[in-house]
C-alpha cells in the first residue's frame, strides 16, 4: 500500500490504471467505455480559453501597496489611507502580439493593478505610458486592426498602421513615445506605469478632485535598442518572464514610488487643454505629482493559468473615494472590459479566486455557467429578490458618490476641431537629447519599411508641425536607411 494519494476520475472513483487504455485484445482498438480515457481527452481539448483581444501577452505577481503619503482630504477610499496596506495583483503586457508573441517588441506595455481592498477590489488598468493613441472610443477596433494581422496575407501590416496614424492626428503623442527609447523596455521593473486616464477622487465632505495616478520605477529606467532587442529574441522570446519571475524568487522585489497628480474640481473648466482627453498629459509644472507611497511585487503565482491568464481587470472597479470622469474613452472601458471577461471567462468570472473580492460579497445575481458559490450570495436561500422582508443585504447610501456635473447637448462633436495635437509632443520632443532624437528617427524610419511613400509623406507632415527637426530627421533616417540596403532588396521594390 502506497502513502501517496489515489489517482482518481474527476467524479472521485479511483484511476486502477492510468497507462493502459481498454483494448480488445493487446493489439485491438480502444473501446468507447474506457471513461478514463475520454475523460482525459476531452479535458485536453478544453485547456484552452480565448486569448485576451488585446494584450495577450503578459507577465505578473502578486504584491502590495503601502501607502505613506497622506492624501485624506481628498478621497475617502481606505485603501490611500496613511499606513494603509493592500494586496495586489499586477499584470503587465503587449498590446498587439498573441500569447505566444515574443517578449522583446516594441510595443506599448500594460500595467493592470488588482488592488485587494477591504471596501472592494479596485482595478487601474492603465499603461507604461501617460498618453493613448485614440480618444474617441469609437476609434478603438478600428485602431486595434491596425495593430493586429492583415485579413489577407495573416502577416502584421506596416501600411495599416502608418496609413492609419497619419491620418489621425491625436495619436502622435503616444507614437512618439512608442518610438522613443521608452517603447522598448528590457523588463517590466524597468518602465513606468500610469493609470493615463484623468480619474476622480471624492472626501468625506462630498468634494470632488480629478486625479491621475503614476507608478514610478524605483529599479531606473532601461531600454533595448531595436538591435539589441532582435538579439535578445534570437536567443529567448521570454526574456520578460525570465527576468521578472526570477527576480521575485531570488527576493529582489521590484518597486514602483506611487504618485497622484490632483485638480480642484473647477480647474478643469479653465485648462488650455481638456484634462479628460487621454491624449494630453497634465503638465506637471502645473499640477505637481505628489508622493503617496510604494508599491511591491513581493510573490510570484503559483499557477500561471489561474492567476495570470484569469485575472480579470476591468476600470467599473472602483471603490468608495474614487470615480470615474467625463474621459469618452474611460467611459467605454467602463463597459468593454467586464463585456470581455463574460465571454473570455464566463459569468461568473469575479468567483474565480484570482477575481474574488477579499470582502464580504453580497449580490442578488444568481445561477448561469459555473455558479461556484452556492446559488446566491446573499446569505439567506430566502433572500433572492430586493426589497424583501427576511433581512437580505440592503443598499448603504453613506457610500454614494457626490452627484458628476456634466452638461450640453448631445451630439457628435468633432473632437479633430479645437485640439491641438502638437503642443505637448513638441515638449517630449524637445526633453529628448541628439541621441534620443537619432534614435527616434531611426526607429520610425524602420517602423516605416515597405510603406508607401504617399503615407510616409503624410506622416512626415505631422511631424514638421510638432517640430521641423521632427519631419526632416524621420525623412533623412528613412534615405539613410534606403542607402545601407543591399541593391538587390532596393530593386526588388
Ligand atoms: P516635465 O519635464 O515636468 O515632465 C517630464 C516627464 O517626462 C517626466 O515625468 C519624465 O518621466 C518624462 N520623461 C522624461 N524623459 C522622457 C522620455 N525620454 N520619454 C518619455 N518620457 C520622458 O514636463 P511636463 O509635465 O510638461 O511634460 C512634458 C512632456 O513629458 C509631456 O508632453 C509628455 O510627453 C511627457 N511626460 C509627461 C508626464 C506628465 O504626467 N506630465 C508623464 C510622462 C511623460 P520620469 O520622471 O519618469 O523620468
Ligand atoms: C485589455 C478594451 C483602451 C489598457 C483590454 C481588453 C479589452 C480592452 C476588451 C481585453 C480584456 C480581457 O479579455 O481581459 C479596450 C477598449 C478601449 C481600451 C474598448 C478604449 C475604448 C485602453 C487604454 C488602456 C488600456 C486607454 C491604458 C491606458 C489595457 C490593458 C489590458 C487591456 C493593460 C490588459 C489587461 C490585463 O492585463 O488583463 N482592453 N481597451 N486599454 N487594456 Fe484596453
Amino acid at each position: 500500500m502506497s502513502d501517496k494519494p489515489t489517482m482518481t476520475t474527476t467524479a472521485g472513483a479511483p484511476v486502477p490504471d492510468n497507462q493502459n487504455s481498454i483494448t480488445a485484445g493487446p493489439r485491438g482498438p480502444v473501446l468507447m467505455q474506457d471513461y478514463q480515457l475520454i475523460e482525459k481527452l476531452a479535458h485536453q481539448n478544453r485547456e484552452r480559453i480565448p486569448e485576451r483581444v488585446v494584450h495577450a501577452k503578459g507577465w505578473g505577481a502578486h504584491g502590495t501597496l503601502k501607502i505613506t503619503g497622506d492624501i485624506s482630504k481628498y478621497t475617502r477610499a481606505k485603501a490611500l489611507q496613511p499606513g494603509s496596506e493592500t494586496p495586489l495583483i499586477l499584470r503587465f503586457s503587449t498590446v498587439a502580439g498573441e500569447l505566444g508573441a515574443a517578449d522583446a517588441e516594441r510595443d506599448v506595455r500594460g500595467f493592470s493593478i488588482k488592488f485587494y481592498t477591504e471596501e472592494g477590489n479596485w482595478d487601474l488598468v492603465g499603461n507604461n505610458t501617460p498618453v493613448f493613441f485614440v480618444r474617441d472610443p469609437l476609434k478603438f477596433p478600428d485602431f486595434i486592426h491596425t495593430q493586429k494581422r492583415h485579413p489577407r496575407t495573416n502577416l502584421r501590416s506596416a501600411t495599416a498602421m502608418w496609413d492609419f496614424w497619419s491620418l489621425s492626428p491625436e495619436s502622435l503623442h503616444q507614437v512618439t513615445i512608442l518610438m522613443s527609447d521608452r517603447g522598448l523596455p528590457v523588463a517590466p521593473m524597468f518602465m513606468n506605469g500610469y493609470g493615463s486616464h484623468t480619474y476622480s477622487f471624492w472626501n468625506d465632505a462630498g468634494e470632488r478632485f480629478w486625479v491621475k495616478f503614476h507608478f514610478k520605477t524605483q529599479q531606473g529606467h532601461k531600454h533595448y535598442t531595436n538591435e539589441e532587442a532582435e538579439k535578445v529574441i534570437g536567443s529567448t522570446r521570454e526574456s520578460y518572464q525570465e527576468e521578472l519571475f526570477g527576480a521575485i524568487e531570488e527576493g529582489r522585489f521590484p518597486r514602483w514610488t506611487v504618485q497622484v497628480q490632483i485638480m480642484p474640481e473647477a480647474d478643469a473648466e479653465k485648462t488650455e487643454y481638456n484634462p479628460f482627453d487621454l491624449t494630453k498629459v497634465w503638465p506637471h509644472g502645473e499640477y505637481p505629482p505628489i508622493d503617496i507611497g510604494v508599491l511591491e511585487l513581493n510573490r510570484n503565482a503559483d499557477n500561471y493559468f489561474a492567476e495570470i491568464e484569469q485575472v480579470a481587470f476591468s476600470p467599473s472597479n472602483i471603490v468608495p473615494g474614487i470615480g470615474h470622469s467625463p474621459d469618452k474613452m474611460l467611459q467605454a472601458r467602463v463597459f468593454s472590459y467586464a463585456d470581455a471577461h463574460r465571454y473570455r471567462l464566463g459569468t461568473h468570472y469575479e468567483s474565480l479566486p484570482v477575481n474574488a473580492p477579499k470582502c464580504p460579497v453580497h449580490h442578488y445575481h444568481r445561477d448561469g455557467q459555473m455558479n461556484v458559490y452556492g446559488g446566491i450570495k446573499t446569505g439567506n436561500p430566502d433572500a433572492y429578490y430586493e426589497p424583501n422582508s427576511v433581512n437580505g443585504p440592503v443598499e448603504d447610501r453613506t457610500k454614494l458618490e457626490p452627484p458628476l456635473k456634466i452638461s450640453g447637448d448631445a451630439d457628435r462633436y468633432n473632437h479633430r476641431i479645437g485640439n491641438d495635437d502638437f503642443g505637448q509632443p513638441r515638449a517630449l520632443f524637445n526633453l529628448f537629447d541628439d541621441g534620443q532624437k537619432k534614435r527616434l528617427f531611426a526607429n520610425i524610419a524602420a517602423a516605416m519599411d515597405g510603406v508607401p511613400d504617399e503615407i510616409i509623406e503624410r506622416q512626415c507632415k505631422l511631424f514638421d508641425q510638432i517640430h521641423p527637426d521632427y519631419g526632416q530627421g524621420v525623412r533623412n533616417a528613412i534615405a539613410a536607411g534606403k542607402q545601407e540596403r543591399p541593391a538587390a532588396i532596393s530593386a526588388a521594390e
